[in-house]
């Protein structure tokens, strides 16, 4: 290590191998990258996990002093580091096996070894480059095969900037030609097609705008409500009788799937090719008050349009290296939950059968449509791509605001977490048991941390970092709405 290198410390008191003490000399954050020199190994890189003010001004002589007396108080800044470790000569991270000595000096990292250490590399072909690492000038790239493979979960509370930093993995994604379909309840992502305004992040970020109308169709269930999308159908006759319930709004099975199954029956005896519009003909002879919920809620369904006789085809919805955008804005919550049972169900069986491309799939407001307490719709098959998907090349990204609301299972089997900032304590827990690897230190920085900010775990990195987002080369969809002009 050159002479050049900053000082910032020195090592105290007992050295453990995965973490030591320091007495700060110079100013450092939570967080920051340190290197302490190994006799065997050479540089070894810390990171400085909690911080410590510590001064003899005890309660005692805080209790003797007058009202306007000033005390001399001696300090120190007591560090506490996590060791990462030094690459070994196959490329391996390692921890050194014999503890540093008290008393070393400890510098601030410099790039080329955190890089080194973190495995920050370029990858023109592999890499989505979401962002650059907390206080550097180094790029975080996420490896997309991992990605697709193994499973993402994006977590923050509201307003902690999930769907910003979804968009930014959406642009890499269609940069490199990934497939893509997305269950976009709020109607955010159409702004994919639009590029960003230039803003004062693109300089030092490296970020060019630029939009993607070309790979991004949008399908949606309501297209009066949503005009810029294609409408999204289902089969009649591939809607077995208790979806059609769903459909209609009707959540007491017990009473009208007998009486719904003996319209059904007699209708496609006579005409096996039968519409809705054919129901609700038959619905309207129906006797008694089940008969006309019946023939006003199929009247309600034909409004929809939501079931034709073929239904939107696997071959129009999902397009090589192009983003499906399912937006849902408009659709009531039940429906919601069936549009997405069915569309990931038919995407994971063609899936198996290699109908269709490796692709990923995102699901926003997660908690919605795999949540941990009750069921909904799309529970089970959700469970089922999270622990099965990944043999078959169907990757899951769920994005939620309540990660304690998210059904358990699916979560602990996303290998990438991007995590933003949460406040709530349940869904801190949730994250700090879902999660290997994250320290105390970070599971507090996760609550403070600043909009733009997220930590990164798994991704291709050995170790959690902190990286700031790269600035949207497309226009962000998720703006607030502004009540009183500001
Ligand atoms: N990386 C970022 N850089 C700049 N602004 C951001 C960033 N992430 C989020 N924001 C801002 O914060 C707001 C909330 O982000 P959003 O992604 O919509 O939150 P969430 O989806 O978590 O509710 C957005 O309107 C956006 O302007
Ligand atoms: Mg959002």
């Amino acid at each position: 290590m050159n002479r050049t290198v900053e000082e910032i410390g020195r090592i105290f008191g007992d050295v453990g191998l995965g973490q030591f003490h320091l007495s700060l000399s110079n100013p450092v954050e939570r967080g920051d990258y340190l290197a302490v020199e190994d006799e065997a190994h050479g540089a070894v890189l810390c990171q400085l996990d909690d911080l410590k003010r510590k001064s003899d001004f005890d309660l005692e002589r805080a209790g003797s002093l007058g009202p306007r007396e000033e005390a001399a108080i001696h300090e120190n800044l007591l560090g506490i580091a996590r060791i990462i470790g030094y690459r070994d000569g196959q490329g391996l991270v390692k921890l050194p096996t014999i503890p540093f000595r008290p008393g070393a000096h400890v510098f601030r990292a410099e790039e080329p070894l955190i890089a080194q250490v973190l495995g920050l590399k370029h990858h023109a072909n592999s890499g989505a480059y979401v962002g650059l690492l907390r206080n550097h000038a180094l790029r975080v790239e996420l490896d997309i095969n991992q990605l697709v493979q193994r499973h993402v979960s994006v977590l923050a509370k509201t307003g902690g900037g999930k769907s910003y930093l979804l968009g930014v993995l959406i642009e890499e994604l269609l940069r490199h030609h990934v497939t893509c379909v997305i269950i976009d309840p709020h109607g955010e992502y159409g702004s994919l097609r639009s590029p960003a305004q230039k803003n004062g992040g693109y300089a030092r970020f490296g970020v060019e705008s630029q939009g993607f109308a070309r790979q991004v169709q949008e399908y949606s269930p309501d297209v009066s409500l949503n005009p810029n999308a294609k409408p999204l159908t289902f089969s009649l006759r591939h809607t077995d009788t208790r979806d059609l319930l769903v459909f209609m709004g009707l959540t007491n099975v017990k009473t009208f799937l007998g009486p719904l199954k003996q319209i059904i029956d007699a209708v496609a005896a006579r005409n096996p090719e039968y519409t809705v519009a054919d129901l609700v003909r038959a619905a309207e002879h129906a006797e008694g008050a089940v008969g006309e919920t019946l023939h006003e809620r199929l009247e309600y369904v034909e409004q929809t349009k939501l079931l034709g006789p073929q239904g939107t085809s696997l071959n129009d919805l999902v397009q090589k290296g192009e983003a499906t955008l399912v937006n849902l804005r408009g659709v009531a919550p039940d429906v919601q939950e069936l549009v997405v049972a069915r569309i990931s169900t038919t995407l994971f069986d063609n899936r198996k059968k290699g109908k269709i491309p490796p692709l990923f799939l995102v699901i926003e407001e997660a908690h919605n449509f795999a949540p941990q307490q009750g069921t909904a719709t799309s529970s089970r098959i959700l469970k089922n791509i999270a622990s099965e998907g990944r043999k078959f090349g169907l990757g899951l990204c769920v994005v939620t605001q309540r990660a304690a609301r998210i059904d358990k299972s699916v979560l602990s089997q996303c290998n990438t977490q991007l995590i933003l900032q949460v406040t709530n304590p349940l869904d801190l827990r949730a994250i700090a048991q879902s999660i290997e690897g994250l320290t105390d230190g970070m599971t507090e920085m996760i609550q403070s941390l600043p909009v733009g900010t997220a930590l990164i775990t798994g991704g291709g990195y050995h170790t959690p970092l902190f990286c700031e987002i790269r600035p949207r080369a497309t226009r962000h969809g998720g703006e607030s709405v502004q009540i009183v002009a500001a």
